[in-house]
């Protein structure tokens, strides 16, 4: 006898993309027919393998009186029932396609509606839309089995009207979280099963339209758009600020005001059949490829993009509109101009919103089998036939539902798919239904179906081969603009070295920018941890905080790294030298009108003047010299600079008026150093102190004890930061990665030898040697402290000894303070900044509290740095240097950060510990790219620095 489990869920391993839905078409937000959210709470059951129970829930009459509840849009693991899973790219089941695992959660949905009144469901007929369920679902409408559908993140409509009733209508779906489609899904994410975007029931009156395509194209000689809908069903198109009033199908031309990211200008129409009127938003632009180059409305666009995937630390993929909302004015206040939608289509009220504020938008398809690359890609769904109807389908709902944003400029493939013949064919469909716009996939190498070479995570110096064309490729690559459609990873502190990247981005017409990867941390919020991530739900794998690497914190939060976006990014180039500076409109498109201009100069980091400053309207490209005032006079001497803003001249839909786009800032004099005359000198006395100035230290270690009265623990030379996921790197780099070098070379519990203590003249000298267990390198220190009467000096010479083969992770002194909250300091701020991470630092005079300082990573690790610090009070001190350095200050040791996992695994203590370094290592961006570039790497060698303590309690 033979025994085969149930096969009442065979389309589940089926490679076929589903069965029953109507042909896919373009998704718009409302009409005057008829809706029926079907949002909101459903019965629900969570069963452990598709076919554990039989399909009789889906009867009317039915009692699930009994059943949970859940939200619909949601994902059930999110809501009690199961839990997530993280992996990068392993699938998280046997990889032998298209077969899944007997153990397959099944979560059976319920949903008991009547139609509104008025609804007449024999008038015309009725569509049921599902706009996003993970990731295989069979649908029953009271009792009727109408179909089932796999492609989680495109939308599935039924033709539903001859099963409806007035009242008491049953809608039963069955929801897999394991398919065959789960093989096409393997994108780095959270794996998230659900019916988790919105379900809707539209009225289809006899007449309405069906599909329609909004042809609105801009030639950038003449002015004029030309408008042409093309509809499945015909009726007239309005555009009454344009004066058009034109049949389907036909075309008129109008000069118009073109659409760009930078001016998203937007007129409204209306799509009027004998059944219903459709509002549209026609933004006209022209997409194209000319000169090797991508261009809109006949100029190439630089991208300065960023990476979204759809992510609510408690919703998961479940996105309201006003998280949408809140991503894009983020995004536009931010400067950043593009959004790959990886690695699916979004909800698509995402794409209206960027339709609106303007954002450009690589659309990308619901499609990765990444790992595939386990097996050298064998058995790959994209290259073998069976499945090529399922990447049509999917190809095909995301251009029908997408193809009227004006946003929308390219359509991607996928991503991390390798290569074959079903993205061939996926390309040539997209290509023949759209040829207004172009196709992207980075997998792609020699661009055999796309229109762009894309590349992720290529070095600097690969791009700047690329850029002057020197990177050979095939004939048709070497003819292609070139994007990285991710860099810049932003996990943990960083990336690093985005400026340098930028810097080469505008130096080659070929390279039309970037996409950072990306836009926000997945975290998951949680009462153990505040925000989890993999393996925080027991998975039996899982690729741990590398799903948080966003540049913006679970909830939104701009990280550091959004910061230094910003800046890196600005539209307004702002520099000078003294006594003008020169702007230059780095847009594409607009002209400087929509901007004021403010100097502000500064004395010691006080702002002591400010004004506003005539610039003119410059067109995008252009610069011009603008004349300073006169500086103020200033009595005192002190280190001066002027400051140069750039602001919203005026309200607009993404930020306020006086929101600051970009600045710049030009030192006038240079800064004066602390001055010291040594006067006295260390004074033994018989109970085992040294007195020198306002200072006590052991006579016997050399410690210092006190400053004044400000009681000081633990000073020395301190080598250690708590390891960067930059830092760390990623186990596939083949570069060097330093945090676990570091850790070898025991960097992370150097021993301090002492060798001598001298009081002699006016200085006291500790000698010492800093080294690691088991190796032969170290750092001679020394410790050179002397008085002007009341205050203190501290000198640091370090010389390295032995061979060193790393770098430092950073080099400074470290203590404790018992006392400290607030902080203020002249330097770089307001927020962190390391050497390849400091474009944004502002200098000025700044104060934060101890706790403001600490940059929350959901992994904690090294953060909070303030760069260029002149001096800083804290606790009853202020710290001068000598040259400026670098001021951290946190309520747990480096060791404690070093060691914790989650937010929650740090308590603050008694002690403030404070780091005032002369140097620290870049943060490069080798989690998922290239390390730490030459320039800001911290190389062992000879230096000396110094501070002068005072007490100021
Ligand atoms: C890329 C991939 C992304 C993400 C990133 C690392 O290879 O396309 O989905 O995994 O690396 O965070």
């Amino acid at each position: 006898m033979s025994f085969r489990p149930a096969t009442a869920a065979d389309h589940v391993e089926d490679v076929s993309p589903g069965s029953g839905a109507l042909p896919p078409r373009a998704w718009y937000p409302a009409s005057d027919a008829a809706s029926l959210s079907l949002n909101g709470d459903w019965r629900f059951r969570l069963s452990p393998t598709a076919d554990a129970e039989d399909d009789s829930f889906a009867e009317p009459g039915y009692d699930a009186g009994g059943w949970a509840k859940v939200s619909v849009p949601g994902h059930w693991v999110l809501q009690g029932h199961g839990a997530p899973v993280y992996t990068n790219h392993l699938y998280p089941f046997p990889v032998d396609p298209p077969r899944v695992p007997t153990e397959n959660p099944t979560g059976d949905h319920l949903r008991f509606f009547d139609l509104p009144d008025g609804w007449d469901p024999a008038d015309g007929g009725t569509v049921l839309r599902f706009d996003g369920v993970e990731s295989c679902a069979r649908v029953w409408l009271n009792g009727t089995d109408i179909g089932e559908f796999k492609g989680s993140r495109l939308p599935h409509e039924f033709a539903v009207g001859h099963l409806l009733k007035p009242a008491g209508n049953v809608l039963a779906v069955r929801v897999h979280q394991w398919s065959a489609g789960s093989y096409l899904e393997d994108q780095d994410q959270w794996w998230l099963p659900g019916i988790f975007r919105d379900v809707t029931l539209l009225h289809r009156p006899a007449g309405s339209v069906l599909d329609f395509f909004v042809h609105a194209s801009y030639d950038h000689v003449t002015g004029a758009g030309t408008l042409r809908v093309d509809s499945d069903v015909a009726g007239r198109v309005t555009v009454p600020e344009l004066g058009i009033d034109i049949a389907t199908g036909e075309p008129a031309t109008v000069p118009v005001e073109a659409w760009t990211a930078e001016t998203p200008r937007l007129y409204d129409g209306v799509l009027a059949t004998e059944g219903e009127r459709v509002p549209l938003r026609i933004g006209f632009r022209t997409v194209e490829l000319a000169d090797g180059l991508i261009k809109v409305n006949g100029r190439p666009v630089l991208f300065k993009g960023v990476n979204r995937h759809e992510w609510h630390p408690e919703r998961g993929r479940a996105l309201d509109l006003e998280t949408m909302r809140a991503d894009v004015l983020l995004m536009k206040r931010h400067n950043i101009n593009a959004v790959r939608t990886s690695h699916y289509p979004p909800h698509p009220a995402f794409l209206d919103l960027c339709d609106e504020f303007g954002l450009w938008v690589i659309d990308e398809c619901d499609l990765e089998t990444h790992g595939f690359t386990e097996q050298a890609w064998r058995d790959n769904p994209v290259d073998d036939d069976r499945w090529t109807p399922a990447l049509l389908d999917r190809a095909a709902r995301m251009v029908e539902r997408d193809k009227n944003h004006p946003s929308v400029v390219i359509w991607s493939l996928g991503n991390e798919a390798g290569t074959g013949r079903g993205l061939t064919a996926m390309s040539e469909w997209i290509h023949g239904r759209d040829a207004s716009r172009l196709v992207h996939y980075e997998g792609d190498i020699d661009c055999r179906d796309t229109d762009v070479y894309s590349r992720m995570y290529a070095d600097h110096a690969e791009v700047e081969r690329i850029g002057q064309g020197l990177d050979g490729g095939t004939h048709r690559r070497r003819q292609l603009p070139f994007i990285l459609c991710e860099y810049g990873h932003a996990m943990g502190n960083g990336p690093g070295g985005l400026a340098d990247y930028q810097q080469i981005f505008e130096s080659y017409d070929r390279l039309q920018g970037g996409f950072i990867w990306e836009w926000i941390d997945h975290g998951i919020k949680d009462d153990r941890y505040e925000y989890a991530y993999g393996g925080d739900f027991g998975e039996e794998l899982h690729d741990g905080n590398f799903v948080c690497d966003g540049l913006v914190f679970p909830d939104r939060r701009p990280s550091p790294g959004l910061v230094e976006y910003k800046k890196v990014i600005e539209p307004v180039r702002i520099e000078g030298d003294g006594a003008t500076v020169r702007v230059t409109n780095k847009q594409d498109f607009a002209d400087l009108s929509a901007l004021d201009f403010e100097w502000s100069y500064q004395v010691g980091g006080e702002t002591v003047e400010s004004g506003s400053l005539g610039v003119p309207a410059l067109a995008a490209g252009e610069s011009a010299e603008v004349k300073l005032p006169e500086p103020p006079v200033v009595t005192g001497g002190g280190e001066t600079q002027w400051t140069v803003r750039a602001l919203l001249a005026a309200d607009t839909g993404w930020g306020p008026r006086g929101h600051v786009v970009a600045w710049g800032q030009v030192p006038v004099s240079g800064r004066q150093l602390p001055s010291f005359a040594a006067s006295g000198g260390p004074v033994v006395s018989g109970d085992g102190l040294i007195a020198l100035g306002p200072a006590v230290f052991d006579a016997r270690s050399g410690a210092l004890r006190s400053i004044g009265s400000v009681p000081v623990t633990g000073l020395r030379l301190d080598v250690w930061r708590a390891t960067t996921d930059n830092d760390d790197g990623a186990a596939w780099q083949s570069d060097i990665r330093y945090g676990a070098l570091w850790r070898k070379f025991g960097l992370h519990r150097m021993r301090h030898r002492l060798d001598a203590v001298e009081a002699v003249g006016d200085t006291l000298t500790v000698r010492t040697r800093v080294a690691p267990a088991a190796w032969e390198f170290g750092l001679v220190t020394v410790y050179r402290w002397t008085t002007d009467g009341s205050r203190l000096r501290l000198t640091v010479s370090v010389t390295p000894d032995g061979d060193w083969t790393v770098p430092l992770p950073r080099l400074g002194v470290r203590f404790g303070l018992s006392a400290a909250d607030r902080v203020r300091w002249f330097g770089g701020g307001p927020g962190e900044a390391y050497p390849d991470t400091r474009a944004a630092s502002v200098l000025g005079r700044w104060q934060s509290t101890v706790d403001d300082l600490q940059t929350p990573y959901v992994r904690p690790q090294e953060n909070g740095a303030r760069a260029d610090v002149r001096w800083a009070e804290l606790g009853g001190l202020r710290i001068e240097g000598d040259p400026e350095f670098w001021f951290t200050a946190r309520r747990w040791t480096t060791e404690q950060l070093d060691a914790a996992a989650h937010r929650t695994d740090l308590t603050p203590g008694d002690t403030v510990w404070v780091n005032l370094d002369h140097g620290q290592h870049g943060i490069g961006s080798q989690s998922c790219g290239p390390g730490v570039l030459p320039p800001y790497r911290l190389l062992a060698g000879p230096v000396e620095f110094s501070f002068v303590f005072a007490d100021v309690g």
